[in-house]
């Protein structure tokens, strides 16, 4: 049955930055297709609310904090998973974000913060989980990138270049690691959760809705159902490719203005 290579029976997944929005949309729907998953972000009642979502699904669950900025924090989700769960199967790095700004007016500290959270912490945690994803013959990364990292615009100097990079870390270390593990991204589009809430307003979403050419913005369930296919026997020929879901999205839905030079 075609359906059954959807499956993740027997797997262990770990997601960061599930404590909420696209990464807590990723556990329950990896929960759903028959996974354990842990479950890492920095506020404890967030991923304790996540791990008992995955329980009910009817996997294990194990709700690590960590913050990923902090490589001993990283070290410790791994050593945790491997000791706690036994095996590690998927890696979603999915932490991550951060607010447009022009580029004249950020600094140096924020564009190279924005690299840090967004492609160094992936990198790092890549790294450590590398040697378990590959001993359990199924192993597979999933990194959560950004429309924003293929689409040129003003106000994503800092956020767009970063995520342009982890793109293209997927490529890199996809080649590297096949075929024991597989590594692919997600291409975001504008994704109805709290960080798009810090910026949403009636206005801007009808302008959004109306440059997207799905004519919506999108769901968790949209993002969980490509990052799914991506860490399942489904997605197995497929290694080092960046999946667009976007609603369509060839150009900006957000229009920041150009610099006054
Ligand atoms: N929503 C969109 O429209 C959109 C579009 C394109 C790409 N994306 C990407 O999708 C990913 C998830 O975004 P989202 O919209 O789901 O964000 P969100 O709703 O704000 O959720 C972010 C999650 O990450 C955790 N987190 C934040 N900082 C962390 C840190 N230093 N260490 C560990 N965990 C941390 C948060 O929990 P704590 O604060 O408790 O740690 C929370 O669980 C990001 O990589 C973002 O760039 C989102």
């Amino acid at each position: 049955m075609i359906l059954d290579r959807f499956r993740l029976d027997g797997r262990v997944a770990l997601v960061t930055g599930a404590g909420r929005g696209i990464g807590r949309g990723i556990a329950q729907a990896y929960a759903e297709a028959g996974a354990d998953v842990v479950v890492a972000a920095r506020t404890v009642s967030a991923i304790e609310e996540t791990a008992e979502q995955v329980r009910e699904r009817g996997g294990r669950a194990l709700a690590v904090p960590c913050d990923v900025l902090e490589r001993p924090d990283l070290e410790n989700l791994v050593a945790e998973t491997v000791s706690q769960m036994g095996r590690l199967d998927v890696l979603v790095n999915n932490a991550g974000g951060w607010p447009p700004k022009p580029a004249l007016r950020t600094s140096e500290r924020e564009f190279e913060a924005a690299f840090r959270f967004n492609v160094t912490t992936a990198f790092l945690l890549t790294r450590f989980a590398a040697p378990h994803l590959a001993s359990g013959g199924a192993g597979a990364i999933v990194n959560v990138s950004s429309a924003a990292g293929r689409l040129a615009q003003p106000g994503f100097a800092a956020y767009g270049t970063a995520k342009a990079a982890l793109s293209f870390l997927t490529r890199n270390l996809a080649a590297e690691f096949a075929p024991k593990v597989r590594v692919n991204a997600i291409a975001v589009g504008s994704v109805e959760t709290e960080a798009l809430g810090t910026i949403l307003n009636d206005e801007l979403r009808a302008t959004m809705e109306s440059l997207t050419p799905m004519g919506r913005i999108g769901t968790v369930e949209d993002i969980a159902a490509c990052a799914l296919y991506l860490a399942s026997p489904a997605g197995g020929w497929v290694t080092g490719k960046l999946f667009e879901v976007d609603g369509g999205t060839e150009a900006t839905n957000f229009r920041m203005p150009q610099a006054d030079l």
